[in-house]
């Protein structure tokens, strides 16, 4: 008879009742492997079960509750207890982590959270472990499903962004509220996390800076496919000027790009470094059954050898004006003149034009334009001279374009 190794379960719902049916399934297999025999010793939800009881009797909790509170409690005082942690809970992790890794070294336990970022796809394991010994300079991701339906849909059939969210709602790749989707604020806590990972120093949720998906119209994604380019919701997390930037925010790749053809519910992630070249990683982001595997792979981890993050060692500022490329799509009126003065202001803020599409509507027309890779500030303060001259029909908008040559 194996000894017997006791897990406490902090939640019941989607990722929690999968997590239930594939322990039962995998028992045997995962006894034959670890040498200790897996076995569920209470369940917690709003209704049933008792957290005092629930610590007391198990080695680990698992914590797919969501949320701060109570979450935040019963991780720290279960860690407090010696017990290991596995957690699914990036908003938890992006607010709070540092005083929950700290808890974990301070108490001598793992606290592992696979399924916090992009689900199953492994790459909190890849950072953490496989890649520890490189030195990571960038990471770009695709970390919300949800938006990345979205945006496929529009530029498979041509659907608008609230068509498209209604049409992922339905499907089930969104929820009934989907505001922290939508607006970026899911992607930029599963990149304060990829970030910490990396750079090894303390990245809070508050420390990114984000922008959803919910300006993006069709006209973009008809411009984008005639410049050859794709639109995705992308996280990056990089080094940058001895300081570290962390952000998330549409932007369009180019087809050769390795997050470009990355398409649906589907979660992806790039990792640059010198030593490695580049990474990529990619997976279902989400779903009970998927989420509920990455969970377990991390309970089996935690039943094998002892691993921890370690302390916090770097202090990098942050940066908060990068250099990009830009998309910027204008609606003027049509008449001779217009072009030159729009060249001419991105001209003296150092813009220059890549590429250029023109529409035209009637009196009026469309000017889609792709700069080459300029500091925001500077592009941003020509945008507003733009947005200025008395041609223009509507305000400018913009978008960044990551380049197609990424570390090689
Ligand atoms: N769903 C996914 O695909 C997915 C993917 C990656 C990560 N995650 C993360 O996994 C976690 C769980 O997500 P989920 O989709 O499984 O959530 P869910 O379906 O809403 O389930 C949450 C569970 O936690 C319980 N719970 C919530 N607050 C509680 C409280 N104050 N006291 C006791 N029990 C409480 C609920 O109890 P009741 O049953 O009584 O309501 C429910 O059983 C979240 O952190 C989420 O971000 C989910």
């Amino acid at each position: 008879m194996s000894e017997p190794f006791r897990i406490g379960l902090l939640g019941h719902g989607t990722v929690g009742s999968a997590f239930e049916a594939l322990l039962a399934d995998r028992a045997a297999e995962i006894e034959r492997v670890t040498g200790l025999a897996p076995e569920l010793t209470g369940v917690l939800t709003r209704s049933r079960g008792d957290v005092d009881e629930i610590l007391a009797a198990s080695d680990l909790v698992v914590e797919v509750m969501g949320g701060l509170d109570p979450a935040r409690d019963h991780v720290l005082r279960a860690m407090r207890a010696g017990k290991h942690v596995v957690t699914a809970n990036k908003q938890l992790l992006s607010r709070h982590g540092e005083e929950l890794w700290a808890a974990a070294r301070e108490h001598g336990v793992q606290l592992r959270f696979e399924a916090a970022v992009a689900g199953v796809v492994p790459v909190v394991r890849v950072l953490a472990e496989s890649l520890a010994a490189a030195h990571v300079d960038r990471i770009h991701g695709i970390v919300n499903g949800t938006t990345n339906f979205i945006l496929t849909r529009m530029a498979e059939t041509g659907a608008t962004y609230a068509d498209a969210l209604a049409e992922a709602q339905a499907l089930g790749y969104a929820e009934a509220d989907s505001t922290e989707d939508v607006n970026g604020k899911d992607a930029a806590a599963k990149m304060a996390i990829l970030a910490r990972l990396a750079f090894r120093a303390p990245v809070h949720l508050d420390d990114v800076q984000y922008e959803g998906i919910e300006q993006i119209t069709a006209h973009d994604m008809e411009y984008a496919r005639d410049l050859g380019l794709g639109l995705k919701l992308i996280g990056t997390a990089e080094r940058l000027d001895g300081g570290l930037s962390v952000r998330v925010h549409p932007a369009f790749l180019y087809g050769g790009h390795p997050l470009a053809s990355v398409n649906g519910p589907f979660n992806a992630v790039t990792i640059e470094s010198e030593a490695i070249t580049e990474i990529t990683l990619s997976g279902p982001g989400a779903g009970g059954p998927q989420t509920a595997s990455a969970v377990l792979g991390d309970v089996i981890s935690a039943m094998i050898p002892p691993a921890s993050l370690p302390a916090a060692r770097e202090t990098l500022a942050l940066v908060a004006d990068v250099t990009s490329a830009f998309y910027l799509h204008l609606e003027v009126a049509d008449r001779p003149g217009v072009l030159a003065q729009i060249a001419q202001l991105l001209g003296l803020q150092g813009a220059s034009i890549r590429s250029m599409v023109q529409k035209g509507m009637g009196e009026n027309a469309r000017l889609v334009i792709v700069t080459h890779p300029i500091l925001e500030s500077k592009f941003y303060a020509a945008v507003e001279l733009i947005a200025g001259l008395d041609f223009m029909r509507s305000r400018p908008r913009a978008i960044r374009v990551i380049d197609e040559d990424f570390y090689v």
